[in-house]
């Protein structure tokens, strides 16, 4: 994410609801609902789930006869191969409707998809990225989401584009976006309606900041002091078992509770569990991926020269030419080294708390926890930061630490931290590529199309201006650094140039012409944050949003997505269909229609560039107005009587 602290505003905000609430407001904790997170595994199953040995703290075991390797970067893991078989067939027929239905004139799309279907590899292979900026980020980011996806009600209306989440291979997060893409995958491949809806006691209470925790869940009533306490005991559980741990820890604590649907934010949730829940193992789902960058105590991290580990499923690592490998996710606390786990080492799992893993993409909001302690603050809070302050120190803030480093002694000859016992991560936009496209232009991964969602506060009004494409776009060019490794990234124009043709205020495609690129590269299919029927450029550090704040700005996001389902621009739905269909259409040598001509002419940036620079400030107007509250509300907003209470007890504080 962008880093932009200069609200006062902000600050205020979090300072006011932080000592309204550790002044007086209590609820007492209601043990009986609490749910033990070592039942019932079996039956969870087919979600994500508590497997982690221990909870939160990470536990040595006996190995399988096979014992985890670290694996090199050469190819796509085993796993990810035979998922991809599954994957790819399953998206043909969703693709079939979701083409037919974007109603490409002169094309029969629905014979073109079934000609091919015998070679999925053929048709088109989408993914979806989602940008970091904080709960701004991740609600846009929601809004997009659910206006790609089938299961949502109205989605599959004309110029609506729901399919696209049914018919995408990946989808990655960085940061605020690794929020979405984790609350979707943990909570059992979920729907962002679901993550919502309070009837049915939505995951996205985010009317509480993480300095009061949760007010209520399905699980449990407590107070803001219990809610510290059992952070901290859960992440100095961890330290005396004899890991080391960071702020990060906390944060990643924090942010379960608002983020897990389990009780105490399920401590035992892991990642890797996702590679066993049901949607993800039939296939059903696209993969999640999120993002974070490698990074020494207070040393600088530019474009050019990061290093970009990735989380899936399946492995942790990074296809970076430096370290390059990758480590099978579920074991990343054992002490490897070469590569290989000695025969004396245990196999221990539990590291890749599903929280840690968030915590860790978006580490630069370990902020949130650090301002607190910038006044005096009464009670347990100013505790809390006290103690891990004191512990960290402020140099290693932003730092998750992944100690031990299971790259250690592992491709000596190139890795920067192959002599190094541990492995430092940072939020995953430090680098300032803030859109996680890194794992999505792997050339082994053959992605033709990208969607890309930005909501970067790039500008002082927290609206994006490109930068972070630039930054991709750049680093894909550092070959003499040799860092670009393969990758390729379509010519994007300067910031300025976004500012002053408004490729920052509507959809735009890049790299329309695959052969303007030596080496063939994915389309862009740019969707830029904008004003549609709310001011989405909400600070990225406001800790807490209103039910209805935070639906308007997941209404927003869909219609960014959307373009106002069409009502900004009828052919968009066609367009995106022609973007899916792009690369496809090259590979099988089939006429590009005069439709999708024409939706190129219209949509994708020419190369055209006016880089003078952009004095004023820039405020996009409205596209088409503020929420009437009686058209077309795609957010289900029941407000139980609880939730409502709660919420009008916290509104009286903080006013
Ligand atoms: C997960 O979702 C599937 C499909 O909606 C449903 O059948 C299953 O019961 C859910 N599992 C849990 C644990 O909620
Ligand atoms: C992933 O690959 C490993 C090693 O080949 C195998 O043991 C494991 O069962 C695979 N996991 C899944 C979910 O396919
Ligand atoms: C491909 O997907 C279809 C459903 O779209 C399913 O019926 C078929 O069994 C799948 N084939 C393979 C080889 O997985
Ligand atoms: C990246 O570049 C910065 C600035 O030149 C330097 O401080 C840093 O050490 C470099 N990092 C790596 C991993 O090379
Ligand atoms: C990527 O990096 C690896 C490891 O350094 C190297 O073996 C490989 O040849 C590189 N690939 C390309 C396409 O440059
Ligand atoms: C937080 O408070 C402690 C104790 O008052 C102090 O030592 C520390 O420097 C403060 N940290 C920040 C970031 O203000
Ligand atoms: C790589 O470095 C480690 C740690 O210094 C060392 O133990 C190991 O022997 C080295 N491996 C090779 C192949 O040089
Ligand atoms: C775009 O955002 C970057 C990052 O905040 C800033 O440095 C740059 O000046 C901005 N450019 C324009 C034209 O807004
Ligand atoms: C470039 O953009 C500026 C600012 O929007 C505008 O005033 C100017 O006319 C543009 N120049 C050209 C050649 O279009
Ligand atoms: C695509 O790019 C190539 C190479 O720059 C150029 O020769 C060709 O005219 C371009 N095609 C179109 C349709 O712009
Ligand atoms: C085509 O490639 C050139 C050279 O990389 C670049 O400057 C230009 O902007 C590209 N044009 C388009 C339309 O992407
Ligand atoms: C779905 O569309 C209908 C008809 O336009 C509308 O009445 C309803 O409110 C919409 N539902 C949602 C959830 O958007």
């Amino acid at each position: 994410m962008y880093l932009k602290i200069s609200s006062s505003s902000s600050l205020t905000l979090i300072l006011m609801l932080a000592a309204s609430v550790y002044g007086s407001f209590h609820v007492p904790r209601v043990a009986s609902l609490e749910a033990d997170s070592a039942v019932a595994l079996a039956d969870l199953q087919d979600r994500a789930f508590p497997n982690a040995p221990d909870g939160y703290t990470p536990k040595g075991g006996n190995c399988s006869s096979t014992r985890p390797t670290i694996r090199s970067a050469d190819t796509l893991s085993n796993n990810e191969t035979s998922w991809l078989e599954k994957r790819r067939n399953n998206t043909v027929a969703p693709m079939r409707e979701l083409l037919g239905r974007l109603n490409i004139n002169g094309f029969d799309a629905a014979s073109y998809i079934s000609n091919h279907a015998n070679n999925a590899s053929a048709l088109p292979n989408i993914a979806i990225a989602s940008s970091g900026g904080g709960y701004r980020a991740c609600l846009t980011g929601g809004g997009a989401i659910q206006a790609f996806d089938s299961r949502e009600v109205n989605a599959t209306n004309t110029g609506h584009l729901g399919g696209l989440l049914q018919s995408a291979t990946y989808v990655a997060g960085l940061s605020g976006g690794s929020w979405l893409v984790g609350s979707i995958f943990i909570n059992n491949y979920t729907t962002i309606s679901d993550l919502l809806d309070t009837n049915s006691g939505s995951v996205w209470e985010f009317g509480n900041s993480i300095f009061e925790g949760p007010a209520t869940s399905k699980f449990q009533i407590f107070s803001s002091a219990e809610y510290f306490d059992n952070i901290y005991k859960e992440v100095g559980a961890k330290a005396d078992a004899g890991f080391n741990t960071s702020i990060t820890d906390y944060w990643g604590r924090a942010l379960s509770y608002q983020l897990v649907n389990a009780s105490d934010g399920g401590p035992a949730y892991t990642w890797s569990s996702i590679q066993l829940q049901d949607s993800f193992a039939k296939a059903d789902s696209p993969m999640p991926i999120v993002i974070a960058d490698a990074r020494a105590p207070g040393e600088l991290l530019i474009p050019s020269n990061t290093t970009i580990y990735e989380f899936n499923p399946f492995e942790f690592g990074t296809w970076d030419p430096t370290t390059y490998g990758f480590a099978p996710l579920e074991y990343i606390g054992s002490n490897f080294s070469g590569g290989v786990l000695a025969e004396n080492e245990q196999c221990v799992r539990g590291f890749d708390n599903v929280g840690y893993v968030m915590g860790t993409s978006s580490s630069l909001f370990n902020q949130f926890l650090l301002r607190v302690n910038t006044t005096s603050i009464p009670g347990v809070a100013k505790t809390f930061v006290e103690k891990i302050l004191g512990a960290f120190g402020q140099d290693n803030n932003d730092i998750a630490d992944y100690t031990p480093n299971p790259f250690y002694g592992y491709h000596n000859a190139t890795s920067n931290i192959a002599q190094s016992r541990t492995l430092t991560l940072v939020d995953g936009g430090e680098d300032l590529e803030n859109i996680p496209l890194h794992p999505l232009i792997q050339p082994n991964r053959h992605v033709d199309v990208i969607f890309a969602i930005d909501a970067s506060a790039d500008t002082n009004n927290y609206w994006p201006n490109g930068t972070s494409l630039v930054a991709t776009y750049q680093r894909s060019l550092d070959s003499g650094g040799h860092l670009a490794n393969g990758t390729n990234f379509p010519a994007v124009p300067d910031t300025n140039t976004f500012v002053n043709l408004g490729l920052n205020t509507r959809p735009t495609f890049f790299g329309c012409n695959s052969t303007n690129t030596t080496n063939i590269t994915p389309l862009i299919v740019y969707l830029p944050n904008a004003p549609y029927v709310y001011q989405s450029n909400v600070s990225t550090f406001q800790p807490s949003y209103n039910t209805s704040e935070r639906n308007d700005i997941v209404l927003n996001g869909y219609n960014v997505a959307t373009m106002g389902n069409g009502s900004i621009d009828n052919t968009w739905g066609t367009c995106v269909g022609c973007a899916i269909l792009s690369r496809s259409l090259e590979r099988t040598n089939t006429p590009v229609p005069d439709v999708c001509k024409q939706c190129f002419q219209h949509f994708c940036w020419d190369g055209t560039v006016n880089s003078t620079n952009v004095s004023a400030g820039y405020e996009p107007p409205y596209k088409i107005g503020p929420i009437n509250k009686s058209d077309a509300i795609r957010v289900r907003n029941a407000f139980p009587v609880l939730t409502g209470c709660l919420a009008i007890v916290v509104a009286l504080m903080v006013l």
